[in-house]
């Protein structure tokens, strides 16, 4: 056995050294000490020998054993340090290098800013974010909103329907994603919903395809005061102004009852001599709209407001027509649009560390 030992030790300490990389070491290892292993066989041969030799051999084998394993150990860790080096060279980052060109040529769209600046806004004060499809059905851009057939405001929504069919249509406003969220039947309800409607309209304050954001708010105690709270607070952080007044004039909705619609005063009004600019829709949940998405209305009660995020982006950056928005004009994306870096956040103030590039 001892000679056993004297070939193998050189052999195998050699083609440890040599080992190119880790798979090539395990596979020394393998052959070695596995279980059909060189000095695994030799272990299995102990028991074949006299007791009083096997005392002895087994002493020497095991320190031939610990030996390659040791040498095996060293040289796994110089592998995988060596391995580890190379990936630090390969990805090393140059930060003294100059900002990439596509940083400063591109630009964010104002729509896509002023939505994550809106987003911002609600996510602090505690509200998830919901998506509902663009192509909606009856139930959920209709009827669900207490929007019968005969109801005159379908015709006021002047909707697209695709090819050949009544019930698949381009949604006409995110209320839709209310019945969506009520519908998975989790409670309490605390979600804002952006994305694009549709409306066959074309002038300078419409476009067939806008933005618009949905609130929705649905527990045991909350009322209208808490709405009027939220909107205020929301307006100050977006308009990014203290002086600003809200005023609710009665209107109506199907989904709602009361329903208002909410005018700006204050700084931003005056801005454009006016004394109040309208800016959304809004109210109390109808109980109606509760029963068909299976809510208890003895029980919960809520507040939704919807509103053009064209209109907000139009009003905050100045931009007088709608359908320069989608035009896809460079000129005038590199006048209005923002860096990409110019990520809003509440504590830098929104756009004031970008603002209008
Ligand atoms: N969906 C309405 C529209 O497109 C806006 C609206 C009004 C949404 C009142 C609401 C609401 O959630 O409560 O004109």
């Amino acid at each position: 056995m001892q000679n056993q030992i004297n070939t193998m030790k050189p052999e195998l300490l050699a083609a440890i050294d040599n080992a190119a990389n880790l798979q090539a070491l395990d596979e020394i290892r393998v052959a070695a000490l596995g279980k059909s292993g060189r000095i695994t066989a030799l272990m299995k041969n102990l028991g074949t020998l006299a007791p009083e030799e096997r005392k002895a051999a087994g002493q020497i084998l095991n320190t031939f054993k610990t030996e390659i394993a040791t040498a095996l150990d060293a040289k796994k860790q110089a592998l995988e340090t060596a391995e580890l080096n190379a990936r630090l060279a390969n990805e090393s980052v140059d930060v003294t290098l100059p900002i990439r060109p596509e940083t400063t040529v591109g630009r964010i769209h104002p729509v896509s800013q002023v939505m994550e600046e809106m987003l911002t806004i609600f996510a602090q004060m505690g509200f998830d974010l919901a998506e509902g499809p663009d192509i909606e059905d009856d139930w959920h851009n209709f009827e669900a909103l207490n929007i019968p057939p005969s109801h005159p405001s379908r015709q006021m929504q002047a909707t697209f329907f695709m090819d050949g069919t009544t019930d698949k249509i381009l949604r006409t406003q995110t209320s839709g994603v209310q019945i969506r969220t009520m519908e998975k039947g989790k409670l309490p309800i605390k979600i804002v919903a952006p994305g694009r409607t549709y409306r066959c309209d074309y002038d300078a304050t419409h476009s067939p395809m806008f933005h618009q954001i949905e609130g929705l708010v649905i527990d045991k105690t909350t009322n209208l005061s808490h709405l009027k709270g939220v909107l205020e607070e929301f307006m100050k952080l977006f308009f990014e102004t203290d002086d600003v007044a809200l005023r609710f004039r009665p209107s109506y909705f199907p989904f709602t009852e009361p329903s208002y619609e909410a005018d700006v005063g204050g700084a931003l009004a005056k801005a454009i001599g006016k004394e109040w600019i309208e800016l959304l829709g809004c109210g109390m949940v109808h109980p109606q709209v509760l029963r068909n998405c299976g809510i208890d209305p003895t029980e919960y009660q809520g507040f939704a407001f919807g509103c053009g995020i064209d209109r907000f982006a139009m009003l905050k950056y100045g931009i007088p027509d709608i359908r320069s928005f989608f035009e896809a004009d460079m000129r005038w994306i590199k006048h209005y649009g923002f860096l990409p870096l110019d990520v809003p956040t509440i504590t830098s103030g929104l756009s004031m560390n970008g603002g209008r590039k």
